[in-house]
């Protein structure tokens, strides 16, 4: 099966913000699903570099146009590059091929009778690329409220697109396939702005700029091709057209065309299909909308004054905020614009929701199964995935319904539903083993069941991976590692299989998929998590010099009175005397410790440590240990080897 998938084409005017990298994200994922079906993909993106505010753009910043216009395709790429996207093709309008392509395409529309030439008067957008009636505008500017710049007055013989010819086609294509445009509530947008009356299209401005209309049209000369006109025909290019007829047969038409809602009614419901239909070519199967970010209820723009938010800030802010690589925060920023709201509504972009995701989702569901799961399988059988016939049958239908939930979401473009579906399954999984508690098994001699269980959840995290995969790739190959398998050929198809984990094969180091700095821990989950962080417990290393970690104040202190903290397992309530106060302190220790015992004890605690409310209790301080990272039971605290007075410094 072929599947070739598409993004707008952009506008290179200014550098991409998180709205472009949504939907290019969004198409990435789709073709990374799709290949890993086995799908012959073909996806592409590229940038729409014959428009006027191209121009204007690079006249405000005194440069020459073509120059601009080549350093800023490089920075659309370099972009994609560092959001993992896996175009196949990134196609840029000042190519020869594009010239070809659009000059042969005018050439077919021509031939069946759908252009001529007459006087435009009329008004003009630059910074939309669109015309428009004096009777659309409103108080004389742009009506698209999300630009309402002053457009311009344009009086020229210009080529028109007889747009008019085709209201009754297309109302027929759209009645006739259901699922042709997407989401339904704007597909009647379409239909009442077609219902509205279709005007012929000017396809033609006179100009130096831009692709000029072929030669064998009448009165071409000094024309170029309307940028809108020029840039929907990439899609057409990309597949081959016109020279490579094997190519094209193969990949058009295009599977899915994936846009925002500014550029759906006008451009790809109605003009686009009507110049395919004009030319002869097929349709292409799906044309779907999704919604805006916005912030401030504002659509987030680049042509927004202030701050906008881009990829590059948001993804420092997350490595800063958590302590997660860059790719980890790629895959994080990825998973939160899938996930966060339905793609066709619209959304409020902030860092804050995002870094409740990353602890919530990521951090706390995902990266915990992994977390609990490695160390035990290190602990109770050596580092070797145990060899057992018997994994469990339930988790294996939880595992069959995500998969089902992910296809049938793929359909229809509801990746947060996909989503929703997987992060059911890791939620069931994490139950598991609560329930099996294998921890006591290994207390036990039931040497079977434990290996039951250890296998059954390592094998549900290998599902997930395959089911993150196309959403959070870096994730999903660092899983893959750390269950041992390193050069493992992933499909979709084994997300519906069950017991493909090699028994007895050797698990990878544990390494936190997903970390989060202590201070960036929401207080609930610090507390459930209960995590006294070792050093190596961020993803990467980080050296601090001597000067730093003189910062500390590390002090010995005597624990006066110790109780658990309600409705918190991992929970113990201290107070600890550190010389000359006493300080209360909650500590994730109590699978370790009852509090009984831990009363004379000494301690050694982080006396410099900002304040944090707890499940309610104030903790001013923090005690030191050491454990088997993920194991709440292995939990055992640091104290000095001989007896110190109390507040003595630790250094
Ligand atoms: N060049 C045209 C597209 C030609 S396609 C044949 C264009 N370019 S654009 O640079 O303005 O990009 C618009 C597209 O960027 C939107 O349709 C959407 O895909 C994406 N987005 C830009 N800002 C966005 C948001 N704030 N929210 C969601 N998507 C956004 O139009």
């Amino acid at each position: 099966m072929k599947f070739y998938v598409t993004t707008p084409i952009y506008y290179v005017n200014d550098i991409p913000t998180v709205g472009h990298a949504y939907t290019t994200v969004a198409c990435d994922v789709l073709a990374r699903y799709h290949r890993l079906r086995g799908d012959d993909v073909l996806f592409t993106t590229g940038t729409d570099e014959n428009a006027e505010k191209n121009v204007r753009a690079a006249e405000a910043q005194g440069i020459d146009s073509k120059r601009f216009v080549d350093k800023m395709a490089d920075r659309f790429r370099q972009e994609w590059r560092g959001l993992g996207i896996s175009y196949d093709d990134f196609i840029r309008t000042t190519e020869p091929r594009q010239q070809e392509a659009v000059q042969a395409f005018f050439d077919t529309i021509y031939e069946s009778g759908d252009l001529y030439l007459d006087e435009y008067e009329g008004w003009y957008c630059v910074s939309d690329e669109t015309y428009f009636r004096e009777e659309e505008l409103i108080e004389g500017r742009c009506p698209n409220p999300e630009c309402g710049k002053k457009v311009e007055w344009m009086s020229e013989p210009a080529h028109f697109f007889r747009l008019s010819k085709y209201e009754g086609a297309l109302l027929d294509q759209i009645e006739k396939d259901p699922g042709w445009l997407l989401p339904e509530f704007r597909k009647n947008e379409v239909v009442n702005f077609i219902r509205g009356g279709l005007r012929d299209v000017c396809i033609s401005r006179q100009s130096d700029w831009g692709i000029p209309l072929p030669a064998s049209i009448p009165d071409s000369e000094g024309h170029v091709i309307y940028v809108w006109a020029d840039a929907l025909v990439n899609y057409l290019t990309c597949a081959g057209y016109p020279a490579d007829a094997e190519r094209f047969e193969r990949y058009w038409p295009a599977d899915v065309h994936v846009m925002a809602k500014d550029i759906f009614v006008r451009f790809h419901a109605t003009l686009w299909p009507a110049m395919l239909m004009s030319a002869g070519l097929s349709l292409p199967t799906r044309i779907v909308a999704h919604g805006w970010w916005t912030q401030g209820g504002e659509k987030i723009s680049k042509s927004r004054g202030g701050t906008v938010p881009r990829p590059g800030p948001v993804l420092d802010m997350l490595m800063e905020e958590t302590g997660c690589s860059r790719p980890r925060a790629v895959d994080a920023l990825r998973y939160y614009m899938l996930r966060q709201v339905p793609f066709g509504q619209d959304g409020e972009f902030t860092g804050e929701a995002l870094l409740v995701r990353y602890a919530d989702d990521l951090a706390n569901d995902l990266g915990n199964l992994l977390h609990r799961v490695l160390p035990m399988v290190h602990r109770y059988r050596q580092g070797r995935i145990p060899a057992t016939s018997e994994a469990e049958p339930e988790l294996h239908e939880a595992a069959k319904t995500a998969v089902r939930g992910w296809e049938k979401a793929v359909s229809t473009l509801d990746f947060r539903g996909g989503l929703e579906a997987t992060w059911e399954f890791l939620r069931a999984a994490n139950r598991y083993v609560d329930q099996k508690a294998p921890w006591s098994l290994a207390k036990s001699d039931d040497e079977k069941a434990l290996d039951r269980v250890l296998y059954s959840a390592a094998e549900a995290i290998r599902v997930a991976a395959c089911l993150v995969a196309p959403v959070m790739p870096d994730a999903a190959a660092e899983i893959e590692r750390q269950l041992g398998l390193g050069a493992w050929e992933r499909s979709w198809q084994q997300a519906s299989e069950w017991g493909l984990l090699p028994g007895g094969s050797e698990a990878g180091q544990p390494k936190p998929l997903f970390p989060q700095l202590e201070a960036a821990k929401p207080a609930v989950s610090a507390g459930e998590q209960a995590a006294p962080k070792g050093r190596g417990s961020t993803e990467e290393q980080v050296m601090i010099s001597f000067k730093e970690f003189q910062k500390l104040d590390l002090r010995v202190g005597e624990i006066v009175s110790a109780e658990r903290v309600p409705n918190a397992d991992k929970l113990l309530k201290l107070s600890v005397d550190v010389g000359d106060e006493t300080r209360t302190m909650v500590a994730g220790i109590a699978l370790s410790y009852k509090p009984e015992e831990l009363v004379g004890r000494s301690v050694v605690v982080v006396a410099n440590l900002e304040p944090a409310t707890i499940r309610g209790v104030r903790s001013e301080g923090m005690i030191l240990a050491g454990w088997v990272e993920g194991d709440d039971e292995s939990i055992s605290i640091v104290a000095p080897d001989r007896p110190v007075p109390k507040g003595s410094v630790v250094s």
